[in-house]
């Protein structure tokens, strides 16, 4: 797989999913805009970056999601820096816990411009630069959701609100865009050890073991922002089905290994739950079995 060559812009880089994101892109070739709030965080993603000796271009650029005008100006920057952009991934976000009743309400209204306001405003922004004129590369925008959505939690209303809420903008830009060339997926993952969901515990190596690491989830971006996926469109990636294909598959008997095919088949049977759900997505599941075997 190879990234090479795109240019990829990832909000909510500085730390967390966004930050692994930015980290695996570039190990396989992509330029990078990076932003957040935090310019000594994405500083730190860049450096990390560059260790790498990969040589691609990595711009930063802060801003606050929620202020259409920052995120508008950001965007102009990394097109004049980088030019079209390949890739646009709407990952920041952020939540409290609270019960609902004593839920100041500037706080609900935080969480649900972060992470609803804030993915419109990646996309109102990055439109003009999104590189949409070729219907064998679309241009990519990839939404980091939650497994909130299906599975919502007490204590956390603004937050599942807000991304059940994704899924309905997702829906409706699928829609709206369909004649353009840019695709429009979601990634939803369960628990993930970043500050967003153990604060400043994050990465002290005491996680749970349903705990995931940010870096279990890039496989899901790479394969959305690869060529293999140019005709993926409006589909919703529970990483939680991905962890139980890659268990079946790595249980299973060898002749049921044998090609992608017979694995679809398998997993109809086996999971038939699971296998609805990713039915339109063969290549991903080609993508981690080749990982597996
Ligand atoms: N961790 C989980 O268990 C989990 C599970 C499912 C989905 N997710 C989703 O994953 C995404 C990434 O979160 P994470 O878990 O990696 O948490 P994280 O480590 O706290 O990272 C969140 C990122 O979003 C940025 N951000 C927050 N508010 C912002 C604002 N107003 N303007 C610009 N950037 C802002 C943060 O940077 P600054 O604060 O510096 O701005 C940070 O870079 C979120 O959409 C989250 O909902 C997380």
């Amino acid at each position: 797989m190879t990234l090479n060559g795109k240019n990829i812009v990832i909000t909510g880089s500085g730390r967390g999913i966004g930050k692994s994101i930015a980290i695996a892109c570039a190990k396989l070739g992509a330029n990078i805009g990076l932003t957040s709030r935090t310019i000594e965080e994405l500083n730190d993603t860049k450096k990390e970056i560059e260790v790498l000796g990969t040589n691609v271009k990595v711009i930063v650029k802060p801003a606050d999601i929620t202020k259409y005008g920052e995120v508008e100006n950001i965007f102009k920057e990394f097109h004049n820096e980088l030019g079209l952009l390949n890739g646009v991934i709407a990952n920041a976000g952020y939540s409290r816990m609270s019960t609902t009743h004593e839920f100041y309400p500037e706080k609900f209204s935080e969480i649900i411009d972060v992470n609803i306001l804030g993915v419109f405003n990646t996309f109102k922004a990055a439109y003009p630069y999104l590189k949409k004129d070729d219907k064998n590369a679309k241009a990519r925008f990839i939404i980091t959701g939650s497994a909130a959505y299906t599975n919502p939690m007490p204590k956390f209303a603004a937050y599942t609100a807000s991304k059940y809420a994704t899924i309905g903008m997702q829906k409706s830009l699928a829609a709206e865009y369909k004649k353009e060339n840019i695709t429009f997926n979601q990634i939803l993952p369960t628990m993930v050890d970043t500050r967003l969901l153990r604060g400043r515990k994050a990465g002290d190596g005491n996680k749970a073991p349903s705990v995931m690491d940010p870096s279990d989830l890039t496989d899901y971006y790479i394969f959305l922002l690869s060529d293999d996926s140019n005709r993926v469109n409006d589909e919703l990636i529970f990483s939680s089905d991905f962890q139980e294909i890659q268990k079946i598959i790595s249980e299973a008997p060898a002749e049921k290994r044998e090609n992608i095919d017979v694995v679809m088949e398998y997993l109809e049977e086996k999971a038939p739950k699971v296998y609805n759900n990713v039915r339109k997505l063969k290549k991903l599941v080609q993508y981690l079995m080749d990982k597996v075997n």
